[in-house]
């Protein structure tokens, strides 16, 4: 049986400057098709809440929902490291809260890391995680649980003194204990810096090529969802088109009286 990546896979990764594919997935045949492909990541991100429950934006995503979607990404892999973002508000309020709810993400979902958004403001909350040994990838730059803050999905840390905030922000992050540093929606020059500054591994998405890794949400990706198309994303296949014409192949079979011939049938 195939060993799984654990944290010091990932550690070891940047060190031995070997790029980190993560993707997003929330079910079981999407975590068994990238697990087979070799993703080194899945996250079980609350993107859920966007592009399979149809929400604006992350806000409304529950404990029981992430706690749901890790189960299922878990029995659909067996390689990958699974990490499972904490939903709005299970961390924000206080400390014990985390606790309580991070610790819910790893021993009832079974993920083994948990990621939250917010730098120097999260950093006491990540050390807390961290002392009771539950591993935490931090989320700086464009946060999408800040969207009332930010006034939309913008690009983060383009005025000099935002630049420095996140700077400062990574560095609170590492030094809290964090394994991994998401680095969302900020230019890419900033990205490659704070790359070159920790030692923990980067991942981009919509920061450029000079990350250690990169994150794309799966439904993006396969033109899934167009609700949103942000610049960063790459379509790599279009498979939207071929769900359509078979479920519409489907249709005209079943009012046509074609489905079920005898091969579909029990004698
Ligand atoms: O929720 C999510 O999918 C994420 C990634 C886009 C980084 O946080």
């Amino acid at each position: 049986m195939q060993k799984r990546k654990t944290i010091l896979d990932i550690a070891r990764m940047k060190q031995d400057k070997s790029k980190i594919a993560v993707l997003t997935a929330y079910d079981y045949p999407f975590a068994r098709l990238m697990d087979e492909a070799g993703i080194d990541v899945i996250l079980v991100g609350d993107s859920v809440g966007s592009v399979v429950s149809g929400y604006d934006n992350t806000l409304p995503v529950t404990m029981d929902e992430m706690i749901y979607h890790t189960r299922a990404v878990m029995r659909g892999s067996r390689q990958a490291l699974v990490v499972t973002d904490m939903p709005f508000m299970s961390y924000q309020s206080d400390i014990r809260d985390a606790r309580i709810n991070a610790g819910r993400l790893i021993k009832e979902g079974g993920a083994q890391a948990v990621k939250l958004e917010g730098g120097v403001p999260m950093a006491a909350t990540i050390r807390a995680l961290v002392d009771i040994d539950i591993p935490v990838v931090g989320h700086i730059g464009l946060t999408p649980q800040s969207i009332h803050r930010m006034g939309g999905f913008r690009v983060q840390g383009r005025a000099d003194d935002q630049a420095q905030q996140l700077i400062a922000d990574a560095r609170a992050v590492e030094e809290a204990g964090a394994f991994a540093l998401v680095l969302e929606g900020i230019p890419a020059p900033l990205a490659r810096e704070i790359t070159r500054l920790l030692t923990i591994p980067t991942i981009g998405i919509g920061a450029g090529i000079g990350c250690d890794g990169q994150v794309l949400v799966i439904h993006d990706l396969l033109g899934l969802y167009d609700k949103y198309a942000p610049k960063f994303v790459k379509r790599y296949a279009d498979v939207a088109p071929v769900i359509s014409r078979g479920i519409e192949d489907y249709i005209q079979e079943v009012k046509q009286g074609i489905f079920p011939t005898d091969d579909h049938s029990f004698k």
